[in-house]
């Protein structure tokens, strides 16, 4: 992939051509005696759900999970009341809460007349649904006179440099480009943290692909991958049963709408899992029709379970030909792949053949408008006009309803074969797009637990990968082991791994145990043996186990248990377990 560091601050145009000026936008509703604005869908969502959780408190069941916002302001929100609904009405609202992001701002109107939804913090009835642009908007230049946006996505960068990019790949496609950064939205109400921000980090790959060839090279390798999927259908039913399949069955079922989707959506749940998302707790949900941003041809989001609920952490889209077809119609400037023919493609069809000194010396500046509107006819039209110039003119009326008559010294029609040995043609783009914030607080989230025997304090169980402190060094007390700490770190520190010493004077448990609650996931511990055998111990985070070993042994185990060639168990075997037994001084 090319790696890419696009602008955050955009001219206006690009957005009014990208869609997002018009289209970006969500719906609210105001409550109409305070004026505080909700978004509408979460209006829904938090009442239906507390008015679920008061059915289900009333009946006797154990209530539904906590709703987001009372959970939040205390006093304020969505309150579970015990009140039992009929049997129908539950199914409605449960219909309603699997449609929700398919429903368009008049469905909503609809919906909170029908059902008297209210703003949950006043009672107080709410307006119409609105659009609100979620973009910030700005002024770029001295004077202002320049309209700008802070950009809503890092993609719009990498289509404006599509064509450096293509050059970059030698003209040809497949190829990525890649680019992490810092995107704006104008939440209406941001909330739960990392969840929902205003200024937030992307990861964005945008894959270009041949329109005519979306097959993946590699997809063989993540064939076998078993997804939880939520396809679009089953939403549309008002349901959310979500189906087992592996992506190679999904693409070959038409689930997924081709490889290259498919590969993408199997390498973002390789790549959650490895960073220690719970599978568990994962399944990728399509997008409903009407729910699609306005450049998505498909797209299937990785939602990650917390304690907010199903959570979009990345999405991944087909955005077909928009966005590259929108610039290029904007800019006049082609950004389109030729792709030199091995056989050419052979077509028989009408020309035209333009005098374009007789038709501007006769049309002056109508010319342009008549060359487009001959250009926009078909073969039958173009047939036809060729008889009448034929027989001395031709009438012919542009699109803004002027006629010329056309004459035979100012074009010629034939009918020709022609041979072409290049085709050209808009990619397709196939993108994985990561909401960074959105990840790193799930899998917090996740990995949070605390043991019993000692539940006042957690254990983040980080893979290794993603801990940001490797190995913590313990020495029994601080001086004596000194030159040894200096010789074990310098030597982790030369093999890139990244230590911590705790020298101080709590207990050796103390340590390890806090160090558990910062997720580094090995310690090692220099004692008197260390000084005399020159051995050292290895602990495990989670499971607590201890082995021991040569110092340089027991830093080539942490060397490879870090990079992921080898997994606990393996380690295990490799060094023995410590028996407790310290040396003597
Ligand atoms: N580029 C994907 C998104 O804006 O969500």
């Amino acid at each position: 992939m090319l790696e890419l560091d696009t602008t955050i601050i955009t001219p206006a145009s690009v957005f009014e051509t990208s869609g997002h000026v018009a289209r970006f936008a969500d719906w609210m509703v105001k409550d109409t005696k305070t004026g505080d604005v909700l978004r509408a869908d979460h209006l829904v969502k938090n009442v239906l759900e507390a008015r679920l959780a008061g059915d289900k408190e009333a009946r006797g069941l154990a209530a539904a999970p906590v709703v987001e916002d009372k959970k939040k302001k205390k006093g304020k929100g969505a309150k579970a009341q015990a009140v039992q609904l009929a049997d129908e009405v539950v199914a409605e609202y449960e219909t309603i809460l699997a449609k929700l992001d398919n429903y368009s701002g008049a469905d909503i109107g609809e919906l909170c007349r029908k059902h008297n939804l209210r703003n949950p913090d006043t009672g107080n009835e709410v307006s119409e649904p609105q659009l609100f642009n979620l973009m910030f908007a700005s002024s770029i230049g001295p004077t202002g006179q320049h309209p700008g946006y802070l950009r809503p996505e890092t993609a719009q960068g990498h289509f404006l440099n599509f064509s450096r990019l293509l050059d970059f790949n030698n003209g040809r496609v497949p190829f990525a480009s890649a680019q992490i950064g810092r995107s704006f939205r104008n939440e209406i109400s941001p909330r739960a943290g990392l969840l929902r921000v205003r200024e937030f980090t992307m990861a964005e790959i945008e894959h270009f692909v041949d329109p005519e060839n979306k097959r993946h090279e590699r997809f063989d390798e993540v064939r076998d991958i078993k997804l939880t999927l939520l396809d679009r259908h089953i939403q549309e039913a008002g349901k959310s049963t979500t189906t087992e399949m592996t992506v190679g069955d999904a693409v070959d079922k038409g689930v997924i709408a081709n490889e290259t989707l498919g590969y993408f959506v199997a390498r973002i749940y390789l790549f959650l899992t490895k960073i220690g998302i719970n599978p568990a707790r994962l399944r990728f949900r399509q997008h409903m029709a009407n729910e699609m941003a306005h450049y998505a041809a498909d797209c299937w989001d990785a939602e990650i379970h917390n304690s907010s609920g199903w959570t979009e952490c990345v999405g991944c889209a087909d955005r077909a030909a928009y966005d590259l077809s929108v610039h290029s119609a904007r800019t006049g400037h082609p950004l389109i792949v030729r792709e030199a023919l091995k056989e050419p493609i052979v077509t028989e069809s009408e020309v035209v053949e333009w005098n374009r000194k007789a038709l501007g010396q006769k049309f002056k500046q109508d010319g342009a408008t008549i060359a487009k509107t001959v250009e926009a006819l078909d073969q039958a039209q173009l047939t036809a006009l060729k008889g009448q110039l034929a027989q001395g003119s031709a009438p012919i009326t542009s699109a803004d309803g002027k006629t010329f008559t056309l004459t035979p010294d100012i074009l010629t029609i034939e009918f020709k074969t022609t041979k072409q040995w290049v085709r050209e043609f808009t990619p397709n783009v196939i993108e994985p797009s990561f909401g960074l914030g959105r990840i790193l607080y799930t899998l917090l989230e996740h990995s949070f637990w605390s043991r019993e025997q000692d539940i006042d304090r957690g254990v983040l169980s980080l893979p290794p990968l993603v801990a940001p402190t490797k190995v913590l060094i313990v020495p029994l007390s601080a001086r004596v082991f000194d030159p040894l700490v200096k010789e074990v770190h310098a030597k982790l520190r030369k093999a890139g791994i990244f230590s911590r010493v705790d020298d101080s004077n709590q207990s050796i448990g103390k340590r390890y145990s806090r160090n558990d609650e910062l997720g580094t996931p090995y310690g090692v511990t220099l004692d008197f043996a260390s000084i005399q055998k020159r051995t050292m111990t290895l602990r495990e985070r989670d499971t607590m186990e201890q082995r021991i070993g040569g110092i340089d042994e027991v830093v080539e185990v942490l060397i490879e248990l870090v990079n992921g060639s080898m997994d606990w168990a393996q380690a295990c075997e490799r060094l023995p377990a410590y028996d407790g037994v310290q040396a003597v001084e």
